[in-house]
């Protein structure tokens, strides 16, 4: 690889603030406004993220990543020392919304609670973003956080910035762009091999603990492809389907929940921490 400069986002949010922009709360027009407005120079930074990530995001590239992370032979940690280690990672380049990374997980997660949803759901929302420890662990912006999308396959022209992949190898290889490439119709997504990044590592982290709904949110929450355009079904089963309905509901919390309003994490921290005893190990391996 001889780009310079690898992760071109000021922080991983101007990704998640890009979403926002694309896909706006119908029920509140005026939340979008409330979020930063951006202008060019922050547009060309999402985009050259894209451009990287569709580039290098390749079948081999999954491959590897998935045989060097997926070991989960870094780190143990308790549930609240993975957050505060997830907090190191340090953002401040959001004018308007300088929250750090706990505070967004507490709002999603505070969000799912007001509403009354089971208490595994309310602990989803509070560990769904921690697989961006990988960023920690020295991996490139592109290859943590982003849409997630099918390799093997052909690409969707739903995906955001569709034409970047042109510059993927995986472009080239007849094998993998035919609809269904190395899959067959229907054959389910635990049978797909998607992008690498947050997402899959925390559904490897949590796979043991959690509810095969929340399973489903943590592994597919950045697939906005499926969960957003339907752009896969043809390569999604009946049982898929019926685990994206809990998917869909979690995406409106990770999206619409962000505010200038700090959760209390000192008051919170018991009620997190009495849920990680319910369902979690005393520690985790990452
Ligand atoms: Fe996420
Ligand atoms: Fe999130």
């Amino acid at each position: 690889m001889n780009e310079n400069n690898q992760n071109p986002l000021g922080s991983l949010d101007e990704w998640e603030d890009d979403l926002l922009v694309r896909y706006p709360e119908e029920s509140t027009p005026k939340a979008k406004e409330e979020y930063r407005n951006y202008d060019d120079p922050a547009r060309d930074t999402v985009k050259e993220f894209y451009r990287l990530n569709h580039t290098y995001q390749t079948f081999d590239f999954v491959q590897e990543k998935r045989a060097e992370f997926l070991k989960l032979d870094r780190r143990e940690m308790g549930l609240w020392d993975a957050v505060e280690f997830l907090n190191t990672l340090i953002d401040d380049s959001d004018p308007d919304i300088d929250l750090d990374q706990t505070q967004h997980l507490l709002q999603t997660s505070e969000a799912i609670r007001a509403d009354g949803h089971p208490d595994w759901f309310v602990l989803t929302g509070f560990l769904h973003d921690l697989g961006k420890v990988l960023c920690l662990f020295g991996e490139p912006q592109w290859a943590v956080v982003g849409d997630t999308f099918p390799v093997g396959c052909k690409y969707s022209d739903r995906i955001v910035y569709p034409e970047f992949f042109a510059a993927n190898p995986d472009y080239n290889n007849p094998l993998y762009q035919t609809t269904y490439g190395i899959y067959d119709e229907h054959c389910g997504l635990d049978n797909v091999l998607m992008s690498w990044g947050h997402d899959e590592y925390i559904y490897h982290v949590m796979k043991d603990y959690l509810p095969e709904e929340g399973l489903y949110m943590l592994r597919y929450h950045s697939f906005y492809a499926q969960h957003r355009e339907g752009a896969y079904d043809h390569l999604m089963n009946e049982h898929d389907h019926e685990l994206f309905k809990w998917v869909k509901i979690f995406n409106k919390y990770d999206l619409y929940t962000k505010s200038p309003v700090r959760p209390d994490v000192k008051k919170l921290r018991p009620y997190y921490e009495d849920l990680a005893a319910k369902y979690l190990p005393d520690t985790i391996k990452f």
